[in-house]
């Protein structure tokens, strides 16, 4: 748990932000190659692996429960599967940081696996709700103990039972990590297990469970997105090259959108249906963003893109593509408020239940620097300043979130006065690279 924490502040760029970066590797990806690689028959070479305190946490859990990892390199990690059914109990809690995807991820593993665990995280993770994931894995027989029935949250002791029930699950919220836990639960059930989804979320698991040699069928009913999965199934060992991450990507993008001059290549951006809204919606503004070089990694479309300073313009921004961006909000809050005119996002209230409550977060810390905004339940109406520029000058409270933290530097480096943020170490939990890489296109923050 973070113990000391560090302000940063950031202040009008004077210079346009340019040259070519390669983005660190995605974060879901990552999370998903350390766990398929730990149940896993023989041995996986991950290359490009995240190394943010997220993914190290789960690295951590999958070793306590028998996997065997080793760090060649940067990122460059070797993984001894313990094959599906042969994960073994861990003997302390599998502590999960602030990371609720290596959480929830692993309760399916554990609820599969029939062996029981100890769930535990910092003081943001304790705060999310868990009944999404633990509703369905009860389901499939796993028992369940947390301190509260009426809102089950960490800390929490999941046990398996010895044979898991497959299960048909229409998930109620719009989650890959709900998707994602029944699935791997399901990986030893007999039978198949079924989730079904409106919308869809995105779908590495699916994509990635397929590379290592489970079987996996999707399909549309036009209302509902179907997957299902067949259990009792042998995972072989894959080597998984990890394309970089949109959601880290998003800081740049908008920061060489609004910073005038700006032109910058972002390399290695993974490019999954269900992870391009920003870039659709950043466009749709008029933002000049040139998808180069698409090429398939992982399992995954990957490209390059080219993000050249633009005008934005604000736009409506229906509900109906939130589960391609659902990270991605705050970032897009940033660029809404150095566009011209309204922005108005629709369908946001799974950002109430992210690392911090993100729309609270947003709307505040946007007030804080001038910008005009309507914060309803599930809405943003943000009026963009356009050319009369953001005031700033505000302190940001990042409850220990990294996106809102990272999103408020960016604001700061196109407001007219400086922005500072409380507390910049949970940055470490997705993009530890940031800082690095933002002086690498010319930006400079002050800690
Ligand atoms: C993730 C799914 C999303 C996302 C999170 C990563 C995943 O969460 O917000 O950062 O890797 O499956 P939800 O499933 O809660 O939407």
């Amino acid at each position: 748990m973070t113990t000391t924490t560090q302000p940063a502040r950031a202040s009008l760029s004077t210079a346009p932000l340019s040259g070519r970066v390669s983005m660190a590797g995605d974060k879901s990806i990552s999370h998903r190659a350390l766990i398929l690689s730990a149940m896993a028959t023989g041995t996986s070479t991950i290359t490009g692996l995240l190394e943010g305190t997220d993914v190290l946490a789960t690295a951590q859990a999958m070793q306590q429960m028998g996997a065997q990892m080793t760090r060649l390199g940067d990122g460059h990690w070797q993984v001894t599967g313990v094959g599906t059914g042969g994960l073994r109990a861990p003997e302390a809690a599998l502590d999960f940081g602030n990371s609720g995807t290596g959480a929830r991820l692993v309760m399916g593993v554990v609820a599969g696996a029939g062996i029981g665990a100890e769930f535990i995280g910092d003081a943001s993770l304790s705060s999310r709700p868990m009944a999404r994931v633990t509703d369905p894995l009860s389901l499939m027989g796993a028992q369940v103990s947390a301190a509260s029935a009426d809102k089950v949250t960490l800390p929490l002791h999941l046990a398996g039972p010895p044979t898991a029930m497959p299960i048909d699950y229409l998930s109620p919220v719009a989650s890959a990590q709900v998707k994602s836990a029944i699935l791997l639960a399901g990986l030893n059930a007999p039978g198949k297990t079924t989730v079904r989804e409106a919308p869809i979320t995105r779908d590495h698991s699916e994509n990635m469970l397929t590379l290592f040699g489970a079987e996996i069928e999707r399909h549309s009913d036009g209302a509902q997105h179907i997957v299902t999965i067949t259990g009792e199934a042998q995972l072989q060992a894959t080597d998984i090259a990890v394309p970089g991450d949109p959601s880290s990507a998003a800081f740049p993008m908008v920061a060489a959108l609004c910073v005038p001059g700006s032109d910058v290549v972002l390399e290695n951006i993974m490019l999954n249906r269900q992870r391009d809204g920003l870039i659709r919606v950043l466009q749709d503004m008029g933002g000049d963003i040139t998808i180069i070089d698409e090429r398939q990694q992982a399992g995954e479309r990957v490209a390059d893109l080219r993000v050249r300073h633009s005008a934005l313009k604000g736009v409506e921004v229906s509900g109906a593509i939130a589960a391609s961006m659902i990270d991605e909000y705050p970032a897009l809050a940033m660029a809404a408020a150095c566009a011209t005119g309204p922005t108005h996002m629709h369908g946001l209230h799974e950002l109430r239940v992210k690392e911090s409550d993100r729309l609270s977060a947003i709307a505040d810390g946007l007030k804080a620097n001038g910008v005009e905004l309507t914060e309803g339940d599930d809405d943003l109406l943000i009026i963009g300043a356009g050319e009369a520029g953001v005031e700033g000058g505000g302190l940001i409270e990042t409850r220990h979130d990294h996106r809102i933290a990272m999103s408020f530097l960016v604001l700061g480096l196109f407001a007219k006065n400086p922005v500072s943020v409380d507390d910049t170490t949970m940055i470490e939990t997705s993009f530890p690279t940031f800082f690095s890489l933002m002086q690498t296109l010319g930006v400079q923050f002050e800690r």
